[in-house]
């Protein structure tokens, strides 16, 4: 299939684009790259020994969008393209609220006008809120604490909307876990610019000697340590997801979580890194950030039944190869 790619030279859609490629699609990419960089995009080609067309294009651009249509004749879009920085949302909402609801809406509306049928959408556990672990599809949404993860909820009925209104027009929405890890090439993995929000990008860089040590966000939690637990799953895991989603013939919306099922604390994350890595991990407990939830981990077992799909590597895995990146990069 020719699988169009927004946002696929960031971290997720960067690992989906090898996947994609090793199972013999072919790609197209369009990223702004205002969040990740241009040799990604040859990184992809030297692990796939593949070519890719890549267009640096803003995808709520409707125009530049239409181009892309009408130059390809695509069978699918995975539609990774968004801002994804929780704090920043919450002091940046319209740029959050504009840039990840007007590509949802204009890729929709693009598909629908060249009769692409196909499309796939990078949701969020965080649309469950505070719900009762393990997260399961049939739940109820609850309201999530930050203009980002509405931008998710909202996507999502939009896109809903759409399949409801066309019958033809088929959607996933995929809900990641904690997607952490990095291709085993030390090619590609995850570089956020300034200071990490997520915890292992964190610990990387502790361990690299750029943050001198880890602060705990808490250990008062009701979990097995006091601290806070998810699901993380490899980021070649949740690329092998995808490939199974848009290879799968589907009609109207289908769902999915994609995790592991297995929920890890903090801690437990700290000191399975520096075991498999043989490195200190300097770390002090601090407050509670605001806005986490205690516990997060999916119940996976819907993904497996109907994709035919299973997370399968491991947290040492997971560890092992971040590290790697990190010290190549
Ligand atoms: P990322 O920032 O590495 O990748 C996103 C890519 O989209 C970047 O390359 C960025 O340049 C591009 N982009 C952003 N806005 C764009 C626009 N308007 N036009 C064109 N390109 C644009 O993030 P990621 O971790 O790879 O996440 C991919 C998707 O998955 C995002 O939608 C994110 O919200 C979602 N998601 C991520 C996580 C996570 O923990 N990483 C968890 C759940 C969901
Ligand atoms: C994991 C755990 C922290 C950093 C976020 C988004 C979510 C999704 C994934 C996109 C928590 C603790 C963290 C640190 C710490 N993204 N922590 N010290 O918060 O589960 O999810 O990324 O959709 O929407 O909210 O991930 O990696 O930030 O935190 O103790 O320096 O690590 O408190 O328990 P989170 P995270």
């Amino acid at each position: 299939m020719k699988i169009l790619v927004t946002g696929g030279a960031g971290y997720i859609g960067s690992h989906t684009c090898v996947e994609l490629l090793n199972n013999n699609h072919s790609v197209i990419i369009a990223d702004n790259l205002c969040n990740s960089k241009k040799e990604t995009i040859d990184k992809i080609k030297q692990i796939t020994n593949n070519d890719v067309i890549f267009y640096e294009i803003d995808v709520t651009d409707e125009k530049a969008v239409e181009e892309i249509f009408k130059s390809h004749k695509i069978d699918g879009v995975i539609h990774f393209a968004g801002l994804k920085a929780v704090g920043e949302s919450v002091q940046l909402p319209v740029k959050y609220y504009y840039n990840n609801i007007v590509s949802t809406i204009v890729l929709a509306k693009t598909c629908l006008n060249y009769n692409v049928n196909k499309l796939i959408f990078s949701s969020s556990a965080t649309v469950y809120g505070e719900n009762e672990v393990p997260f399961i599809e049939t739940m109820n949404l609850l309201p999530t604490t930050n203009p980002y993860g509405e931008t998710k909820a909202m996507s999502e009925r939009i896109l809903m909307d759409v399949a409801k209104a066309n019958c033809n027009f088929n959607v996933t929405l995929l809900r990641y876990f904690n997607p952490i890890g990095a291709h085993e090439s030390g090619l590609i993995g995850e570089s956020p610019t300034g200071i990490p929000n997520n915890l292992m990008p964190y610990i990387t860089q502790t361990a690299k000697g750029i943050r001198k040590e880890l602060n705990i966000y808490g250990n008062d939690y009701d979990t097995i340590d006091g601290t806070g637990v998810r699901d993380y799953i490899h980021v070649i895991d949740l690329a092998k997801g995808h490939v199974k989603a848009i290879e799968k013939e589907s009609n109207g919306v289908n769902i999915y979580n994609l995790g592991t099922g297995k929920g890890i604390s903090v801690l437990e994350l700290v000191n399975a890194f520096e075991k498999i890595n043989n490195i200190k991990i300097p770390y002090k407990i601090v407050a509670r950030r605001e806005g986490d939830i205690a516990e997060c981990y999916a119940d996976a077992s819907k993904a497996e039944k109907e994709l035919d799909w299973k997370a399968k590597k491991d947290i040492n895995d997971m560890c092992k190869d971040a590290w790697r990146f990190e010290k190549n990069n």
